[in-house]
């Protein structure tokens, strides 16, 4: 894992994000990665619960660009596209690889990993820690969206080690790439295989939703989405979800 400075593994932590966070508050250098083989606290993102049985990966990079803070968010989407071109190479078409907005994988429509990024700083980033979740053995059977694992999909086993070094070594082209360019070269290869991009989704936000036409995403990671009046919405967290088209009949109910 060239990328990796230092590198801490654990059969248990709560939670490979919270020991993370602690290194990089005491000074860790970029390039410290933390894996735990299990996770008795494992945090997915608005708070939720991230269910994390030994099988699957769970790692937290500590990174520290010379970059904005309101560019740190575009990690999420870089990360997406590591991921995914992992993940398109294992497992050719017919499988599908979708990103879904803001920081999920899916495979064949169903929730595979899940990005968690947490950062601190004022104008500039301080330090920004990268939390992948991917299940390689494992999901949950009852999710908000549905789950799935690479095994259950393909019948392929890969350890996390493995999966993490792929990962990792995807990842640092992509970045040192972002450091130079920014994010804007990314951006199509995103939305390329974006979940849902220019169809109707309903956007969930803590109390209220709204629906409307997902257009994309600008240069800070934010949807972009037409309301019925035409007007254009920029959101910046929330959960998206397609809206199936009801059928009706010839009657039209
Ligand atoms: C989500 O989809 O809600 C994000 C899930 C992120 C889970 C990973 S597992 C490794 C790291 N440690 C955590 O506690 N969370 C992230």
């Amino acid at each position: 894992m060239s990328f990796v400075t230092h590198l801490y593994q654990y059969d248990e932590l709560p939670s490979t994000n919270d020991e993370a966070k602690r290194l990089a508050e005491s000074g860790a250098s970029e390039g410290t990665a933390i894996l735990a083989a299990r996770q008795s606290a494992g945090r997915g993102r608005r708070g939720r619960e991230w269910v994390s049985p030994e099988g699957n990966l769970y790692l937290s990079l500590v990174l520290r660009p010379p970059r904005s803070i309101q560019e740190a968010a575009s990690l999420g989407f870089l990360a997406q596209l590591a991921l995914s071109d992992w993940l398109g190479v294992l497992l050719p078409a017919p499988h599908l690889v979708h990103h879904k907005w803001p920081n999920d994988l899916l495979l064949n429509g169903k929730k595979i990993s899940g990005l968690l990024l947490e950062s601190s700083g004022n104008e500039k980033i301080d330090w920004l820690v990268l939390g992948l979740g991917f299940n390689l053995r494992h999901h949950p059977k009852a999710a908000l969206y549905p789950a799935t694992d690479l095994f259950a999909e393909s019948g392929l086993l890969i350890e996390p080690e493995a999966a993490a070094n792929d990962f990792i070594t995807l990842f640092k082209t992509l970045y040192e790439g972002w450091q130079e360019k920014g994010f804007t070269p990314y951006s199509s290869p995103w939305l390329e295989r974006a979940s849902g991009l220019g169809k109707a989704i309903r956007v969930n936000y803590e109390k209220e939703s709204i629906e409307g036409i997902f257009l994309g995403i600008d240069g800070k990671g934010y949807l972009q989405l037409e309301l019925p009046d035409g007007s254009v919405q920029k959101i910046g967290a929330a959960d998206i979800f397609p809206v199936r088209e009801e059928k009706h009949d010839a009657a039209g109910h």
